[in-house]
Parts: C-alpha cells; sequence; structure tokens
C-alpha cells in the first residue's frame, strides 16, 4: 500500500472525486473496522483540514468516541443528544450551519462554528456515525453529504 495521499486543491467536489478512491484502495484488504475509521478519519483530515473529522460508534444506548482527527473530544453522547444523537436517531444526515443556534448542540470544542454528521446503517441499523467540525459557519453542503454518505455507505462493520 502507498501511504501518501494525493492531496489536490479544486472544488470540493473535485477534492471529493480524487479523495475518495484512494480512501477506497486505503481500507481494502483490511478487515479491522477500527483500523479502517482510523485511516478514513486521517485521510479526510489531510485533504479537507477541518477542525475535527472522525467517528462516534454504537455501544448499547450510547455513542462512545472512537478514531478521530482534531482536538480532544467528549466520549459519550446519549441518543437524541446533541447533533451525533439526533442524526443517529433520526437515522439520517444533518447539516448545521451554525450550531450555536442548534439546540442541544454539544460543544466538545468551542471553535467549532458548523457541522455534519452522517449516520452509518448496516441492515437498517446505525453502527455509527461520521462527524465533521468546521471554524467556519455554514461549511457544509450537500456535496459534503452525498459524497460523505457514499463514502460510509460500503463500509463493513
Ligand atoms: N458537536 C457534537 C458533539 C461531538 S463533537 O463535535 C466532536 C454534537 O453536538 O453532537
Amino acid at each position: 500500500m502507498a501511504e501518501d495521499l494525493n492531496i489536490i486543491t479544486g472544488t470540493k467536489q473535485e477534492q471529493y472525486e480524487t479523495l475518495l478512491p484512494q480512501i477506497i484502495a486505503l481500507i481494502d484488504g483490511e478487515k479491522d473496522v477500527i483500523a479502517n475509521l482510523a485511516n478514513i478519519a486521517a485521510a479526510l483530515k489531510e485533504q479537507f483540514n477541518w477542525l475535527w473529522v472522525g467517528f462516534y460508534i454504537v455501544r448499547e444506548d450510547e455513542l462512545v468516541l472512537g478514531p478521530f482527527q482534531g482536538p480532544v473530544a467528549c466520549t459519550r453522547i446519549k441518543k437524541g443528544r446533541g447533533v451525533c444523537g439526533k442524526a443517529w436517531a433520526n437515522a439520517a444526515t444533518l447539516i448545521v450551519d451554525d450550531v450555536e443556534k442548534f439546540p442541544g448542540h454539544i460543544a466538545c470544542s468551542s471553535l467549532s462554528k458548523s457541522e455534519i454528521v452522517v449516520p452509518i446503517i448496516i441492515n437498517n441499523t446505525v453502527v455509527a456515525i461520521l462527524d465533521a467540525d468546521s471554524e467556519q459557519l455554514s461549511h457544509y453542503d450537500n456535496t459534503d453529504k452525498v459524497y460523505l454518505e457514499k463514502l460510509v455507505q460500503g463500509l463493513a462493520f
């Protein structure tokens, strides 16, 4: 496996189009989910340099912090709590343009201004969520939703 990612500039779409095949190649052949989530978080951080990007894994009735890149984060989130817990409860992607306007937002870092949370659904059950935080307001849009959903669709747990 070549460890160096080809990091490009360009539109958001161009960046995802170049990055996603590289991530798929990176995790191909590795069946340990933690190893794969760790590399996905690192690859997304390297390409987009978001403030925080990582995973929370469903453990019984809570989300528990998984592999991530960025500042330290809260370790456990209840179903329905914060942006992550809400995306889990709804089993649907949530984009928050301004976290201060999201009731119940859990502020892991005061620098976070906007956020996207994408549930990872296997056999109709949310098994984990991908969370990304930006220092800019309204940073995430439908392009992020489309590509991040595509990215997590193929993950095996
Ligand atoms: N902001 C999230 C908590 C997780 S951190 O952003 C890493 C939330 O409201 O669920």
